[in-house]
Parts: C-alpha cells; structure tokens; sequence
C-alpha cells in the first residue's frame, strides 16, 4: 500500500507509519535466535510499502543495524528514510563520528536519511560538541536529516540553538494511554516549530487495555482497537508514529489503521476521556539523561 505522506513546511517529510526494529537482534546484548525471522519481518514490511525503518546503534549492541543491512539486499534502499541513533554515551564530538562510521557500516549504506540524538547527552559531555559533530555529518552530506528523541520542548530548544541545521523531530513515547508527550507539552510545542512528533510505542506493546471507549469506536469505525489506536496518532497534526512486529498479521492489522478517518469529536473523546492515563513514560521519561548522573 502507499503509506499517506506527512510533510513539514520546511519541506521533510516522514510517512505515518513505520517499522521500529527494537528487539530485533537483542535488546541490549546480540542474540542471534532469531534472525531469520527478523529480516523476513523487516522484508515483509517493505515489501507491503513500509519505507521509514527506525534503528540504533544500541538496539541489540547493533545487530539490529546489520539485520536491516541483511533486509537491503533485497530492497531499493533509495526508497527508503532510514533512521539511526546515537546513545547519550557517545555523544562527545568524536563519539558522534566514531558511532556514525560504525553504523554505516553496520548497515552496508553510504548514507543516512535520519540521525537522531537517543536522549539528551549524558552529565559531563556538552551538547554544543554534540550538534558540532552532527552539523558536521550534514555538511558532508553523510546524513539528511537530524532530530532528537525524548526531550521536553525546554531540552529540545537549547539542542536547537546549538545546531546550524533545523531538528525535523522529536520521538517520544506517546499513544492513547501514555501522555507524557501532551502533558509536557511536546506536541504542542511541535505543532507550533513545525517538527514532527515520532511517536514511539504505538501499541504499548500489544498491551493496550481494551476500554469501553475503544470498544465503542472499534465498532462505529469497524475497526479493531489497536488500529483505532494507531488512526489516533496519525490523524493529529505533526504526528506520524513507528511500531515494531515480526508478525504478519499484525503488521497487515496496523497497515489497516490508516485507510479511515475519525471524527474530530471522537478524536477528541480519545485525548479527554480515555481512562487510567498515564502522564510519566513508563519506559523513556522525557529529558531521562538530562536528570541521570552519568
Ligand atoms: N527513541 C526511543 O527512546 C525509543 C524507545 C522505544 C522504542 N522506540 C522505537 O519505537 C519502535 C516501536 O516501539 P516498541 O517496539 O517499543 O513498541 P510497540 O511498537 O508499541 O510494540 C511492539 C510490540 O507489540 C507487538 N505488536 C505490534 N503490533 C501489534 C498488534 N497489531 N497487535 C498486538 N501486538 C502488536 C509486537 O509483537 P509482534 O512482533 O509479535 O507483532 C511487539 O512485541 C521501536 O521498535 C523503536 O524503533 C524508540
């Protein structure tokens, strides 16, 4: 399918969907189990038109980065918007270039379309040395585009004025049950700086509990919750969303959410009146590294 297209003023654009590969290849050490099936995942994906893959060096020690390159084999790279991170750990000026080298090579591509900052650098490394090394990577034309993850408007604004390049996003974890990204004002802070909002976790790992609400609307929108859940991301402006799957089925029910559209009062019924929310990420809070002793 042609995935819808969400497009900044300045121009960038990310498509609504796309594949996060977090746990494929490990969490945070390698494991090597499971890799036939994750490149056959990230295969399928592309194949039913995923194009935005969302990796990091961390993810699996890197050998997410290599499962991907695996998948490339078979693919137009071109037509993908391949995105990678760089951990809080490694964000020192040659840190930046040394994890950048190591996850183009990881990935067997000359280029990246995204670079993102994982966190806000950790205690005792400068952010200013940081965004040095990630203009650097834009002049060289190596990279397209950078942006940040999990950061208030507050961390995000002091990363920006240290950078000679526009941060095109912010990823944050955010979906109908977590409202962190609202409660400290990300989304509105995107909306009005013209960043997109990547909102990570879109199905609070399959784990979204099924509500009276989501019930109702799976019904009125013949939809199952999970894709009603996913349509409520997309549908709200700056805001285009990553999930992981290795499953077929899943990945056809989340490719399903986004061929509908709701109503604004449904929409807003969601942000109001969906219960037991949680205002705090229960994995990633924003600004964690900022806060953390190194
Ligand atoms: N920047 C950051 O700090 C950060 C943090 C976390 C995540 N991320 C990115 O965001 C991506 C997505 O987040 P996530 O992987 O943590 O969470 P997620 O996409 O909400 O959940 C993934 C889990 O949900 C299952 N799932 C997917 N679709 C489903 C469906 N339709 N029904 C039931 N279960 C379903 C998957 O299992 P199956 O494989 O069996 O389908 C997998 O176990 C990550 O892969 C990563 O790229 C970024």
């Amino acid at each position: 399918m042609n995935i819808p297209i969400k497009k900044l003023t300045s121009g960038f654009e990310l498509p609504v969907y796309g594949l996060g590969l977090w746990q494929m290849g490990g969490k945070t050490e390698i494991d090597r189990t499971n890799d036939e099936a994750d490149i056959a995942a990230i295969d399928a994906a592309i194949k039913a038109g995923v194009r935005h893959i969302d990796t990091a060096e961390s993810y699996g020690a890197g050998h997410a980065e290599e499962l991907l390159a695996k998948a490339l084999e078979h693919n137009d790279r071109s037509q993908l918007i391949i995105a990678s991170k760089v951990s809080a750990w490694n964000q020192t000026y040659d840190g930046v270039l040394r994890s950048f080298e190591a996850t183009l090579n990881r990935l067997g591509t000359d280029y990246l379309d995204l670079y993102l900052l994982h966190r806000y650098p950790e205690v005792g490394i400068d952010i200013k040395d940081t965004m040095r090394a990630m203009d650097k990577l834009v002049a060289r034309g190596v990279v397209k585009n950078i942006g940040v993850c999990n950061m208030t408007p507050h961390r995000f604004d002091e990363t920006q004025r240290h950078s000679r390049n526009k941060l095109v996003c912010n990823q944050v974890h955010y979906n109908v049950q977590y409202r962190e990204a609202e409660a400290k004002r990300v989304l509105q802070h995107a909306q009005a700086n013209d960043v997109m909002v990547v909102a990570w976790r879109p199905v609070q790992k399959g784990l979204l509990p099924n509500t009276p609400l989501m019930s109702e609307l799976s019904t009125k929108y013949a939809k199952t919750p999970t894709q009603i859940a996913i349509n409520w991301l997309t549908s709200q402006s700056n805001v285009v969303t990553i999930a992981k799957t290795t499953s077929l089925e899943h990945l056809q029910e989340n490719l399903g959410a986004l061929d509908f559209t709701m109503t604004t009062a449904d929409i807003e019924r969601i942000r109001d009146d969906y219960p037991d929310k949680r205002y705090v990420s229960d994995a990633v809070p924003l600004d964690y590294a900022a806060d953390t002793p190194a």
